[in-house]
Formats: C-alpha cells, sequence, structure tokens
C-alpha cells in the first residue's frame, strides 16, 4: 500500500512539473543575447549614433558624403558613352619603369583570359566551350590604355566590371598588357 501511495506521489510530482513547460516559447536562456543576437542590416537604420540632425534611432548606416574607403582612389571619368569616348585620350599614370609586364600578364590570366584568351583572340575556354559569346579580338578594336582601363573598370555589355577584382592600380598593370597582345595580334 505504501509503495502505491509511493508511485503515485511520484507521477503526480513528474506531471506537475512538466504541466507548465511550454513547447513554443524558447527554454531557459543562460545567456539569452546569444539566442536573440541583435542584428544590422548593412546600410540600414540603427540607433547606435545620433543622426547628424540630432535625429535619435534615425540613422542609416551610409557613409558621409564625399567620403571613400580606405585605399580607393575616385576614377573621374562618369560610366557613359561621352566617357568611354574620353577615355581613350586617357594615359596611364604608371611610370615607364612601373608597368610590370608580368604582373599585367599573370592579372590578365586569372581574370581576364577565361573569355579573351591567353593572347586576347577572344578565343577562351569560355568562348571554345560557348558558354560566352561576342568576345572581340583585342586586334578589331579600337583601343588605347586608357579605354581598356575605362573598360576593365565599368564593364562594356555583356563584359562585367573588374572594379572589385582589380585595384586600380591592377587594372592599369592589365591594361598595358591588353596594349602589348593587341601590338602582337595580327
Ligand atoms: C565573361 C567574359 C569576359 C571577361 C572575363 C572579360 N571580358 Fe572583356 N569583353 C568581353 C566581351 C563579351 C566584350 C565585348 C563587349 C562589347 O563590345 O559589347 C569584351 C570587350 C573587351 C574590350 C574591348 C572594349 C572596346 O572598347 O571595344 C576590352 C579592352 C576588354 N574586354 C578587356 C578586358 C579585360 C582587361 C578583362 C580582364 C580584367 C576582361 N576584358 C575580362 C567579355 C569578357
Amino acid at each position: 500500500m505504501k509503495s502505491v501511495l509511493n508511485i503515485l506521489t511520484l507521477v503526480g510530482a513528474s506531471l506537475l512539473m512538466t504541466s507548465c513547460f511550454d513547447k513554443s516559447a524558447p527554454n531557459y536562456q543562460f545567456f539569452p543575447n546569444m539566442y536573440e543576437p541583435v542584428s544590422y542590416e548593412t546600410y540600414g537604420e540603427s540607433n547606435v549614433f545620433n543622426s547628424p540632425t540630432g535625429e535619435k534611432g534615425k540613422v542609416s548606416q551610409i557613409p558621409p558624403a564625399g567620403t571613400i574607403k580606405q585605399g580607393f582612389v575616385p576614377y573621374e571619368i562618369p560610366n557613359t558613352p561621352e566617357g568611354y569616348a574620353a577615355s581613350k585620350a586617357n594615359v596611364s599614370p604608371l611610370a615607364a619603369d612601373q608597368i610590370d609586364a608580368e604582373r599585367g600578364k599573370e592579372l590578365f590570366t586569372i581574370y581576364c583570359a577565361i573569355c579573351h584568351g591567353e593572347g586576347g583572340d577572344g578565343k577562351g575556354n569560355l568562348v571554345k566551350r560557348e558558354k560566352f559569346l561576342g568576345v572581340p579580338s583585342y586586334k578589331d578594336r579600337e583601343i588605347t590604355t586608357g579605354s581598356v582601363f575605362h573598360v576593365a573598370t565599368y564593364g562594356l555589355n555583356s563584359m562585367g566590371s573588374h572594379a572589385n577584382q582589380l585595384s586600380k592600380e591592377e587594372r592599369w598593370q592589365v591594361a598595358d598588357y591588353v596594349m602589348k597582345l593587341k601590338s602582337e595580334l595580327k
């Protein structure tokens, strides 16, 4: 009799303990912030700083006007047909002894040859495998170092911009190398 009572007490106690458990709510949280992180969206609004106008909680994390990120060098010629035409007269800021054809070749092989071909004839692997069409041979284009830099920076029609992959200096190196390839194409 006594053991039956014991069992009943035990069952009762465990029922009591589990009955309040709510499966849809989070369990006991030791470090709640780690379960419920405060996340910020890039360029989202945040109340970490006051806005320049003093409005609390109303500042987006957009860089202040007129500022540039570290190491970024602006390129003044705009991405327009007129800009493209103007870029042809632009000259490389690299002095003759700063031009490194070996590096130009290396960067070209990594970023451009897949479409343009190692020799710049427009027959890269993607073209041979018919994955990408309309890639010209450099020999057929009226290009200058300045315009190659312009196209590498902004892209041209189906060719994308390479400004994120290559720094400004690297794009000038590649542009010089493209002109070298053009001069070697027959
Ligand atoms: C995904 C393929 C692809 C890659 C990668 C690519 N290009 Fe192009 N490129 C093209 C195509 C397509 C065109 C033709 C665009 C047009 O004239 O409509 C082109 C055109 C050009 C032209 C001729 C522009 C003119 O003024 O007529 C140059 C110069 C050029 N690319 C340089 C580069 C350089 C430098 C790189 C590497 C940094 C590169 N391309 C990477 C596809 C590519």
